[in-house]
């Protein structure tokens, strides 16, 4: 029997909604509104896409947004002193830099330079910290991992005792989605193990998986002999692989995505499974902006 779709396009409209009326209450009650500031540096094509998207999501939901692009060529100086400036800006709750950032500047560096408490994303050293620790410890998750976690939940699958599977070990996905699930509580639980480029016999590792992760950036690398009957598939692989006619205007092209899980023949075994495009993606999005949300709720010292 297929697989249940995990659809992230509508679960995070879901909590899009919750959001909506969140701002609504909050801008009547206390006049103000979360504001988010995207800093882009140069124009990868991927980059750009993936912050228009979070800055029109931010005026869709009724916040202030900010989308600063800025040249590859700035120096680090130069975005640090930006990263200050919005530190210090009372109108901006979120601060976001994406990722990767061109050579000449590092990326630690601005990382750390960013106000822990307008970390939205959840990578400064305090908010990786309070991650490690759990509980209300936690201030901002990791938009990718706290999206993963949300669809979990919100499908209904128990992570409690579960053997989950990590595919990746990067910093943004990897490492904190593991951190999330081994925690104890409410979509944790789990039994954790990490897998990445130097294990041996990966497929063995995926075919233990009650919950298996994927966030390695190969493009069809699980193949439907690694999973395990019935188990849940989370294909955070977001690869380019060509481009195709557009569905709203077929002239003009758009890029070809496919994730990391060979689709149509593990949607063949799993028991859940998110598609690439409309699973993780949408959810990176709204918990982004759920942090947004959240920063300017902690300064306003409402629950
Ligand atoms: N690049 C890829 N994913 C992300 C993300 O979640 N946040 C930022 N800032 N950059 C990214």
């Amino acid at each position: 029997m297929a697989a249940k779709l995990i659809k992230g396009t509508e679960i995070g409209e879901l909590i899009l909604q919750e959001i909506i009326s969140e701002v609504a209450h909050i801008k009547g009650k206390y006049g103000v509104v979360p504001g988010l500031v995207t800093i882009l540096v140069g124009n990868n094509p991927a980059s750009l896409s993936y912050v228009t998207l979070k800055i029109k999501t931010a005026h869709r939901l009724g916040f202030k947004e900010v989308q600063d692009n800025q040249p590859a060529t700035i120096s680090e100086r130069d975005l640090l002193a930006l990263i200050d400036k919005y530190n210090k800006d009372d109108s901006i709750h979120g601060i976001l830099v994406q990722l990767p950032l061109p050579k000449q500047i590092d990326e630690k560096k601005v990382i750390n330079a960013i106000d822990p408490d307008k970390d939205v994303d959840g990578f400064h050293p305090v908010n990786v910290g309070r991650l490690m620790i759990g509980g209300d410890e936690v201030k901002f998750p990791p938009c990718t991992p706290a999206g993963i976690q949300e669809l979990i939940i919100r499908s209904g699958i128990e992570t409690g005792g579960a053997e989950a599977v990590v595919v990746g070990r990067s910093n943004i996905v990897g490492k904190p989605i593991a951190n999330m699930l081994v925690q104890k509580g409410r979509g944790a639980d789990a039994t954790v193990t990490v897998v990445h480029t130097k294990t041996k016999n990966l497929a063995d590792h995926c075919r233990r998986a009650d919950i298996l992760i994927v966030a390695a950036g190969v493009p069809g690398l699980v193949k439907p002999e690694w999973i395990k009957p019935g188990a849940c598939v989370i294909d955070v692989g977001v690869n380019r692989v060509g481009e195709k006619p557009s569905k709203d205007d077929p002239k003009r092209m758009v890029p070809l995505l496919k994730g990391d899980v060979d689709f149509e023949t593990a949607r063949e075994i799993a028991g859940h499974i998110t598609p690439v495009p409309g699973g993780v993606g949408p959810m990176t999005i709204t918990m982004l902006m759920k942090n947004t949300l959240k920063s300017l709720k902690c300064r306003l010292g409402v629950q």
